[in-house]
C-alpha cells in the first residue's frame, strides 16, 4: 500500500491526480477536494477485468423477461410521527437507506431520538452516535421523555466495529448520527472526506440490503446547502430528506428530495418545543398567526404541497433604489420567477420597477416552487409600490403568463376550500379554471383573465371590500 494525494469531485466522485477548476467527468465547477488514498502497489488491470466480464456469462444474474417480473411488496414501519411518515410515503421501508440532512442545530438528532422511542415499541433500534457521548444522549432523551425500550446506543465511529455491533445487536432500524463522523481505518483520509463518506455509506447500504435493516443516515449540510462531502451520497441512498427551517424560529419542515418508495411532493411540518418536535397538523394556521393587518405589500396565497393545501403569506417591499443597478432579493420564491413577474408588471402595467429595489419574502421560511403563487407575488409587489393594502381577507391564486394573462392552476377546489376554512372571504382565481367547472366553496370567487384586472382589488386609502 502506498499513500497518495488525489483530488476527488464531490459531485460525481471522479478522481484526478491534480487540482482543476472544472471536473472533466461531470462538468461541475470548483467541486474537486483533496483526499488521501492508499493505492495497491500493483493494481490489477481494470481493463482486463472488464473485458472478461463482458465476454463471460458468469454467476446466475441473467436477464429476466419483463412479464416474469413481480411487483415489489415493501414492508413499511410507521415511525409514529405522521408528518414524517407522510414524507417517507407511509413509513420506513425494510432494507432501505434514508439520508436525513440539514444544518447543524436544526433538530435532526432530536427527531431521530423521538422516533427511536416510538419505533422501539415493536422494533429493535440501534442508535449510533459519533458526535455525542452516551451521557449527552441520555440528557436529551430524558428531556424528550424517551422510555428507551428496545433502544441500544452505540458511541463509535469505526465502521468495522459498528458492523460487528450490528451483527451482535441484530437491530431492525439503525440510525447513524452522522455519516461524516464514521471512518474506515483502511482508508487514509480523515473522517468526513469524500472517500470516507462514500465508502462508509456504501458499507451501511450493503448492510441494509443484506440484513434487511432500515438505515437512517444523518448528513450535515454545509453553507452552500449541499451535503458536505460528496453529493454522490444522494445518488446512493433510497430516499433523501431535507430538514429545513430558521433556527431562530420554531417551525421545521421536512421535505423529500428523492424517494424511491413514495412521492417527493409531500412535506411534513413540525414545531420545536421544550419537549422536542411536535407535529403541526394544520400548518396554515401556524403560518398565518400574527399576520400584519391592513398593511401594504402583503398577499396570501394557497400552495399545494403534495396532497395538502397550505396557506402562505408573501411579503414584498418595493423602495426607491440608491444603486445604479437596483437590488432584487428573494426568499422563498425562485429568483428567476421573480424577475419574470417584475418584467411582466413593468411591460404590461407600465410600472417603474427598474428604479426600485425589490425584496420578496415568504413568511415561515416556506419555499414556493409553484407558478400558482405568481399572482400573489404580483399583488404584493403592486400593493407595496402603490402603498395600498390588499384586503386581509383576500387570497390570490393563479399563474401569470408573459402577456400578463392569468393561467389556470391545478387543484383550485382544494385551495379555495382551505382558504375558506381559515376565514378568507375573497379568492382571486383564474377565469380559465371556472370556465370548465364551477367550484363550490364558502368563499366569494373573483375570477380574472389578466393582471390588468387586479389593480381595482387593492384598497384605496380607506380599507374597503372588493367588488366581485
Ligand atoms: P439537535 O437535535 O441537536 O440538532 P441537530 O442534530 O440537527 O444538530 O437540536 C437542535 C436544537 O434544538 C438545540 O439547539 C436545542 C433545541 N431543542 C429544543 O428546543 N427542544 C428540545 O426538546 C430539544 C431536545 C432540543
Ligand atoms: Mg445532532
Amino acid at each position: 500500500m502506498k499513500l497518495k494525494t488525489v483530488y476527488v469531485c464531490s459531485e460525481c466522485g471522479a478522481r484526478f491526480p491534480k487540482w482543476m477548476g472544472k471536473c472533466t467527468g461531470c462538468g461541475a465547477w470548483n467541486s474537486l477536494v483533496e483526499d488521501v488514498v492508499a493505492e495497491p502497489v500493483k493494481a490489477a488491470s481494470a481493463a482486463a477485468t472488464v473485458r472478461h466480464s463482458m465476454t463471460a456469462r458468469t454467476g446466475d444474474n441473467h436477464a429476466t423477461p419483463y412479464k416474469e417480473l413481480e411487483m415489489p411488496s415493501y414492508i413499511r414501519t410507521a415511525t409514529g410521527l405522521s408528518e414524517l411518515d407522510r414524507v417517507l410515503g407511509g413509513g420506513l421501508v425494510l432494507g432501505s437507506v434514508v439520508l436525513l440532512s440539514g444544518e447543524p442545530g436544526i433538530g435532526k438528532s432530536t427527531l431521530l431520538m423521538q422516533i427511536s422511542d416510538i419505533l422501539g415499541a415493536h422494533r429493535r433500534v440501534l442508535y449510533i452516535s459519533g458526535e455525542e457521548s452516551g451521557g449527552q444522549l441520555k440528557l436529551r432523551a430524558e428531556r424528550l421523555g424517551v422510555s428507551g425500550d428496545n433502544l441500544s446506543i452505540l458511541t463509535e465511529t469505526n465502521i468495522g466495529k459498528i458492523l460487528g455491533e450490528i451483527d451482535a445487536v441484530k437491530p431492525d432500524v439503525v440510525i447513524v448520527d452522522s455519516i461524516q463522523t464514521i471512518y474506515n481505518e483502511n482508508i487514509a483520509s480523515t473522517a468526513g472526506a469524500v472517500t470516507q463518506v462514500r465508502e462508509t455509506a456504501l458499507a451501511f447500504i450493503n448492510k441494509a440490503k443484506t440484513d434487511n435493516i432500515s438505515v437512517i443516515l444523518v448528513g450535515h449540510v454545509n453553507k452552500e446547502g449541499t451535503i458536505a462531502g460528496p453529493k454522490i451520497l444522494e445518488h446512493m441512498v433510497d430516499a433523501v430528506l431535507y430538514f429545513e427551517g430558521e433556527r431562530q424560529q420554531t417551525y421545521r419542515i421536512i421535505r423529500a428530495i428523492k424517494n424511491r418508495y413514495g412521492s417527493t411532493n409531500e412535506i411534513g411540518v413540525f414545531e420545536m418545543t421544550d419537549e422536542g418536535l411536535a407535529e403541526v397538523v394544520n400548518p396554515s394556521e401556524m403560518l398565518l398567526a400574527g399576520r400584519p393587518q391592513n398593511t401594504s405589500g402583503n398577499c396570501a396565497v394557497c400552495t399545494m404541497e403534495g396532497t395538502r393545501p397550505l396557506i402562505a403569506e408573501i411579503q414584498a417591499l418595493v423602495s426607491a433604489t440608491a444603486f445604479p443597478a437596483p437590488r432584487r432579493t428573494s426568499n422563498g420564491i425562485d429568483y428567476n420567477r421573480l424577475c419574470l413577474i417584475l418584467a411582466v408588471l413593468e411591460k404590461r402595467l407600465g410600472m417603474r420597477l427598474s428604479a426600485n429595489d425589490v425584496y420578496i419574502n415568504v413568511i415561515g421560511g416556506l419555499r414556493l416552487d409553484e407558478p400558482a403563487s405568481d399572482l400573489a407575488v404580483a399583488m404584493a409587489l403592486i400593493s407595496s409600490l402603490a402603498d395600498r393594502a390588499v384586503p386581509d381577507d383576500l387570497i390570490a391564486i393563479g399563474e401569470l403568463g408573459l402577456s400578463g394573462e392569468c393561467r389556470a392552476v391545478s387543484g383550485l377546489e382544494y385551495r379555495v376550500k382551505e382558504a375558506a376554512r381559515l376565514g378568507f372571504k375573497w379568492a382571486v382565481v383564474p377565469y380559465r379554471n371556472l370556465e370548465k367547472r364551477q367550484i363550490k366553496a364558502d368563499i366569494q370567487l373573483i375570477s380574472i383573465k389578466s393582471i390588468f384586472e387586479i389593480l381595482r382589488l387593492l384598497s384605496p386609502q380607506e380599507k374597503q371590500t372588493p367588488q366581485a
